[in-house]
């Protein structure tokens, strides 16, 4: 079975709301309606009804059973634009301000989540990822003792040979553009757990990736890594992880054996953490380009999830990451 196969059985077993606030847009309407059907979710569409029933009936699409609403004319909305002020009065917001930002369904579908009327969100078939991670960032804000939001790349590979059974795990490639030693260091440790609770690895092998393995070069971009892996053993003495590793070192086991020899991860990482924005963005799309891998992305650290998508995606990877973000909700 598929690793998206295997997470979609998981969330058929405990059903779970997702809003999705592009809720007029064409792929997500369509998305609502697969997702029903098999089983994952109870999604929530968010616009005008109207706008919403003519873009069904135009794809001859059944939207019997989804909830939509609609933050213009809501009755949750002052309840909402109320819990918005008080969350971010000290950053300036106004009571009117809360009224208006209320009224735009990414805001009103964040605040659904932190109330609880929702248990995630997808969204970002129309909006950029810097505008869906935004008010996320503001309002549901991080999980207990997790400093920051991060992401982790999923990727299924042909070649099962690598990582676990062909999947690996890498971290960030979505949010974080530089981060600091420490912050490198909570990126290693949520992605560790996304391996372990969204993927099913029993067994997360953590390699904090560089140009260096294991001081074989001296440069201020390796000492952050080996600063990073340091902070890592601190937060987490019991998670199998190692630094720092070239790419080859953490998943070759020959390669491993003449640069790592006696490293409890390299040549067998299955989780992957790159030094910088630029790296891991760049390295997931030669995996799946070049490696020919399926890849799917979701965000890490939020206290509730919420999953980005990319403008250019398709219907099934919005199903996907409504399955994905269900799961990280049970
Ligand atoms: N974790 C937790 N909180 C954060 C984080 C984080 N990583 N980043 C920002 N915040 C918080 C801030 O503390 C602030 O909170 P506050 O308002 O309560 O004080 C709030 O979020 C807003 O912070 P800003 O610094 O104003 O936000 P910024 O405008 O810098 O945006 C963002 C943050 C959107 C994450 C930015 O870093 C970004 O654009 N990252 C890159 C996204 C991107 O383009 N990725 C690549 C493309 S995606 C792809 O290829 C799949």
């Amino acid at each position: 079975m598929s690793m998206i196969e295997m997470i979609k059985d998981k969330a058929r077993k405990n059903v779970k709301r997702i809003v999705l606030p592009e809720g007029t847009e064409p792929r997500t309407v369509a998305a609502a309606a697969e997702i029903l059907k098999e089983g994952l979710a109870e999604p929530i569409l968010l616009g005008n009804p109207e706008a919403i029933k003519a873009e069904a009936e135009k794809q001859g699409v059944d939207l019997a059973g989804i909830c939509t609403a609609d933050p213009e004319t809501s009755e949750k909305a002052p309840a909402y634009s109320e819990a918005l002020y008080e969350l971010r009065k000290t950053k300036g917001v106004t009571p009117e301000a809360a009224e208006q930002l209320v009224k735009d369904p990414m805001y009103y579908g964040i605040m659904m989540v932190k109330s609880g009327d929702a248990d995630g969100l997808v969204s970002g078939a129309v909006h950029s990822t810097g505008d869906m991670l935004r008010p996320a960032l503001q309002i549901i804000k991080t999980k207990p003792g997790i400093k920051i939001v991060s992401s982790s790349f999923l990727m299924d590979c042909p070649n099962k040979d690598l990582g676990e059974d062909g999947l690996l795990v890498y971290a960030d490639c979505v949010v974080m553009p530089n981060p600091t030693a420490e912050e490198l260091a909570y990126i290693a440790i949520a992605a560790a757990d996304t391996a372990k609770t969204l993927c099913g690895i029993e067994e997360p092998r953590v390699a904090m990736l560089s140009f260096s393995t294991k001081g074989s070069a001296k440069h201020e971009l390796v000492t952050k890594v080996q600063e990073a892996t340091a902070f890592a053993h601190e937060l987490a003495p019991d998670l199998l992880l190692d630094g720092e590793l070239q790419f080859d070192a953490a998943l070759n086991p020959e390669v491993a054996a003449l640069k790592a020899k006696g490293s409890p991860v390299a040549g067998r990482a299955n989780v992957l953490i790159f030094p910088d924005l630029q790296a891991g963005n760049i390295g997931y799309k030669i995996t799946q380009r070049i490696g020919g891998a399926e890849c799917f992305a979701v965000l890490q650290g939020l206290a509730k999830p919420c999953n980005d998508l990319s403008r250019g995606c398709s219907v099934e990877d919005i199903v996907n990451t409504v399955a994905m973000t269900a799961v990280q909700a049970q």
